[in-house]
């Protein structure tokens, strides 16, 4: 049965891959925003995304394409295209028809990681991708790289946030952590604290939440370890989310200290993403839900998301 949810894909900057998947000279098929599409990266470096089907006969540049110099070339006829998505060069003809071209996707790279941006009517970024300053720090690890496909949404993911009981009920932690959630503008910034068990008592540990849109998030824990997970979730359709989670840790004292605790981490995390995903599968989406006042601030969360959906044509809002 298909999933039925009353908003459209949300608007933002998305990640569609990590830089070092990428070499220069290198393309790879994608498959996001109900679309199929090509990213390559030039001889120069830099990486582009166009949309995969090309205009003279329709053959998919994703398969058999190839990059040569800073173009991309159609494997059918060999058609090239530059990152802009323009034909420059027909090998057969002396003319190039002025229509011949490719959508072409505004693409940033930063922090390790290749987003694209996506707006239903095609309008330009209304806020830039956060940098990430713990990315190339030294006193970083690299990232640690986890992801998954959900057949959700964005905002069912995200609500996970804002929903502080389900950590008990569904993550089985110790007790019920607080939220509070605040907006300014795209960024939403939710606090979780939680209690710890330790052997020298109770103590605190606190996630913080920056939300640019319902493409990324930058979760940051203290508290016992330092440690911050990337997350891009990105629609591949109106049915799935393709949900990347880069983690880095503040290096301990000893190499191994910091990789044992950096697994131990990332597979917590995971394993309560994985716990999380067969409710996310099964659930429907409540307009209106019920809530009780033990809830978080799911409905700031909601109100801060409007933002990010275009109008449904016809709709007064
Ligand atoms: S279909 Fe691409 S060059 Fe002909
Ligand atoms: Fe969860």
């Amino acid at each position: 049965m298909k999933r039925d949810f009353p908003f459209p894909l949300p608007n933002g900057w998305f990640q569609v891959a990590w830089s070092d998947e990428l070499a220069r000279g290198e393309l790879k098929r994608l498959k996001y925003f109900g679309k199929e599409l090509v990213l390559y990266r030039g001889e120069n470096g830099n990486a582009h995304a166009l949309d995969a089907y090309c205009p003279h006969l329709g053959a998919d540049l994703g398969c058999g394409g190839r990059v040569v110099g800073n173009n991309l070339r159609c494997p059918f006829h060999h058609w090239e295209f530059d990152g802009d998505g323009a034909c420059v060069e027909i090998p057969y003809a002396n003319r190039i028809p002025p229509k011949a071209s490719l959508k072409s996707w505004l693409v940033v790279e930063k922090n390790g990681m290749i987003y694209a941006h996506y707006h239903q009517q095609g309008e330009a970024p209304v806020f830039d991708v956060p940098d990430l300053p713990e990315f190339g720090d030294e006193q970083w690890t690299p990232f640690i790289k986890r992801d998954f496909i959900v057949r959700s949404r964005n905002q069912e993911l995200a609500e996970n946030t804002c929903d502080p009981a389900h950590f008990k009920y569904v993550h089985g932690t110790a007790g019920l952590p607080t939220a509070e959630a605040d907006f300014d503008g795209p960024l939403l910034k939710v606090k979780l604290d939680y209690p710890i068990e330790t052997r020298s008592g109770e103590k605190h540990g606190e996630v913080s939440i920056c939300s640019w849109g319902y493409g990324i998030g930058i979760t940051r824990f203290t508290g016992i370890v330092e440690t911050t997970v990337f997350v891009g979730g990105t629609p591949v359709d109106d049915e799935y989310v393709h949900n990347r989670m880069s983690f880095t840790l503040k290096k301990l004292d000893s190499d191994e200290a910091t990789k044992a605790v950096g697994e131990a981490f990332v597979n917590e995390i995971s394993r309560q993403f994985t716990e999380d995903i067969p409710i996310w599968e099964n659930k429907i989406y409540l307009d209106r839900p019920l809530l009780c006042d033990g809830d978080g601030p799911i409905a700031v969360m909601r109100r801060w998301g409007q933002q990010f959906y275009s109008p449904s044509p016809g709709s007064s809002t």
